[in-house]
């Protein structure tokens, strides 16, 4: 593939305390590549995403997003760079339906923006239905099974126009997508998976 790189890590390492979590890891990925990282529990996946998220800071290493290094930012600033992590665990506001909770997603992040875009109601409803939610958009959460929240942690990323989505998840591969103009939610068949990183147990 000839897209620029989009999301480079290099050496990435991170200890908790006499546990190392992960230990120098490096993969680069491109725009419409989809990387999947596959490990046992406690190999250190989901660290590697909330690392790229800045929510972890790593002990060593590098992560650059279209050339710079974020490895360092706050996890808010990393979130408008545009990396978009869907969590392992869903969380969805309960009283709200599936289409609201996606709505919630296209809030503004700041005072200036307030004022509310009239076509949000419409965008909610097109990526429910792009990540094949479109059936259940009025149900409320707690009666999805958990493939759907899975596709509802999946929409509300979506929403904010990720450049790339680390997802990280216990039962499906969690994988990492750079995208071009497009996300989409499958999983990716083997043929499609350009790389895939066993993650070490240390
Ligand atoms: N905040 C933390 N403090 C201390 N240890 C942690 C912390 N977060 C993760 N760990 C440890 O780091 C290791 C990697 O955990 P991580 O959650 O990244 O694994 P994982 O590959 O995502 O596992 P799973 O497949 O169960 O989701 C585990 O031994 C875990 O207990
Ligand atoms: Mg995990």
């Amino acid at each position: 593939m000839n897209a620029p790189v989009r999301l480079a890590v290099r050496g990435l390492t991170k200890r908790f305390g006499g546990l190392v979590a992960v230990r120098d890891l490096s993969f680069a990925i491109r725009a419409g590549e989809i990387l999947g990282l596959i490990g046992p529990n406690g190999s250190g996946k989901s660290t590697v995403m909330k690392l790229i998220m800045g929510i972890e800071r790593p002990n060593m290493g590098t992560v650059q997003l279209d050339g710079v290094d974020i490895s360092r930012w706050p996890s808010h600033r990393v979130a408008r760079a545009g990396i978009g992590i869907v969590f392992q665990r869903s969380r969805p506001l309960r009283r709200q339906t599936v289409l609201e909770n996606i709505k919630l997603a296209f809030l503004p992040d700041s005072l200036w923006q307030l004022v509310a875009e009239p076509s949000v109601d419409a965008k909610a409803r097109c990526i429910a239905e792009r990540v094949g939610l479109g059936a259940v958009m009025n149900r409320n959460p707690a009666t999805l099974p958990f493939g759907d929240l899975r596709r509802l942690e999946m929409a509300k990323a979506i929403a904010r126009h990720p450049k790339v989505v680390p997802t990280t998840s216990g039962s499906q591969s969690p994988a990492i997508t750079g995208n071009q103009n497009d996300v989409r939610y499958s999983q990716p068949p083997e043929k499609d998976k350009k790389s895939t990183v066993p993650a070490k147990k240390e």
